[in-house]
């Protein structure tokens, strides 16, 4: 793994060359304060890029896996497809056990080896290349569909409105502009002065690392606040909506986001504010019919007991790091789609907008 700094953002995720190329990632642990990106080479470095939050984000994690599902057929390209075919198993199965909550990890590795099950004559250099372009398409239509959620989503907004995001749903978390950040740029866009507020996001601080990094880039007036303070500026009247991604959507519409989008949802209920959820058709999981379903990741204490290198609990405290929450569908006013607004959210309207 090699690496290069740069001055200018870049993709959160990026293939170069043919099927024997490599993947660029932007290290998003090191934001705001370095810029870097990243080249990966084989499938466990890809892996690792995952687990530890390198790249990040539902729909930026599906496409990192795709493209790492290459990175380790390479060495098989000259073998049989019978030896292709039980190397591409493992690599997947591999890949599936970096991250347990957002579906378009699991989704995206499924799309590839449905493409490898139904392509079975091909041998295995062709199909090494024809999974490449799997891949590619993936990438490709993750950037259609945030532009799509922003365009839907920019008319729920009116001007002058301070919007609440929670955790980062933005371009990093994506291979375009983000679910709930694209809704924000596309309203900006469209001349709407907006005000952004950020939560910071505890622990790993996505919205003070990388939300503020990239609302700023844009030059759309943001605040950052802490998570606790939340409920105080809907109270001051600042906040006109609330829009944040999810990692996965149950039939029902409750979504997984974020540890402390369940916190925010409540908040907004009780000062009759919209919360909305953004997120694209591979977010959604029709096959759990509610979120009781959803698997809900845990990481490791020293996230909350040493955020970045400094002991603030004392040692040996037991700790609980849920990374995720669900937010009940009755909670969310409507999901912003790259097909339309499902609202209300029911499972009748949801299964309808998704398997159309
Ligand atoms: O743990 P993370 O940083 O991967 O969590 C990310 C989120 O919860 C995002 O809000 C979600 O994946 C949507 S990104 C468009």
């Amino acid at each position: 793994m090699s690496s290069a700094s740069s001055a200018v953002p870049a993709r959160s995720v990026r293939w170069s060359g043919d099927e024997f190329g490599t993947l660029t990632l932007i290290d998003q642990t090191l934001l705001p304060v370095e810029f870097r990106e990243n080249e990966y080479r084989t499938v466990e470095e890809v892996w690792e890029a995952i687990k530890m939050l390198r790249v990040r984000g539902a729909p930026a994690i599906g496409c990192a896996a795709a493209y790492g599902m290459v990175l380790g057929l390479q060495s098989v390209a000259q073998a049989s497809r019978e030896e292709f075919n039980t190397r591409l198993a493992a690599v997947a199965d591999y890949l599936a056990g970096s991250r347990p909550t957002a579906v378009n990890l699991f989704w995206a590795l499924d799309r590839m080896r449905s493409v490898a099950e139904a392509e079975a004559a091909l041998s295995s250099s062709s199909m090494l290349a024809r999974l490449l372009s799997e891949a590619q398409a993936i990438e490709i239509e993750d950037r259609e569909m945030c532009a799509a959620i922003g365009r839907h989503g920019a008319a729920l907004l009116n001007a002058g409105d301070g919007v609440l995001t929670h955790c980062n749903a933005g371009g990093l978390a994506t291979a375009g502009d983000g679910t709930a950040l694209a809704v924000m740029f596309a309203a900006a866009a469209e001349g709407k002065q907006i005000h952004v507020y950020a939560d910071e996001t505890r622990p790993l601080l996505q919205g003070a690392r990388l939300t503020t990094w990239e609302v700023m880039q844009r030059n759309i007036p943001v605040t950052l606040i802490c998570d606790s303070m939340a409920g105080w500026v809907m109270k001051e009247g600042k906040i006109q909506a609330v829009i944040t991604g999810a990692d996965r959507i149950a039939a029902n519409g409750d979504s997984a986001n974020k540890i402390g989008t369940y916190s925010v949802a409540l908040l907004a209920k009780a000062h009759n504010i919209p919360f909305y959820i953004a997120a694209p058709s591979s977010t959604f999981d029709l096959a759990i019919a509610t979120g009781e379903e959803i698997p809900i990741e845990e990481r490791k204490s020293d996230e909350i007991t040493h955020g970045f290198g400094r002991q603030t609990a004392p040692a040996g405290v037991d700790v609980y790091n849920p990374a995720f929450d669900v937010t009940p569908a009755s909670h969310i006013a409507g999901i912003i789609t790259e097909r339309g607004i499902i609202a209300p959210v029911t499972t009748e309207n949801v299964v309808s907008m998704v398997q159309r």
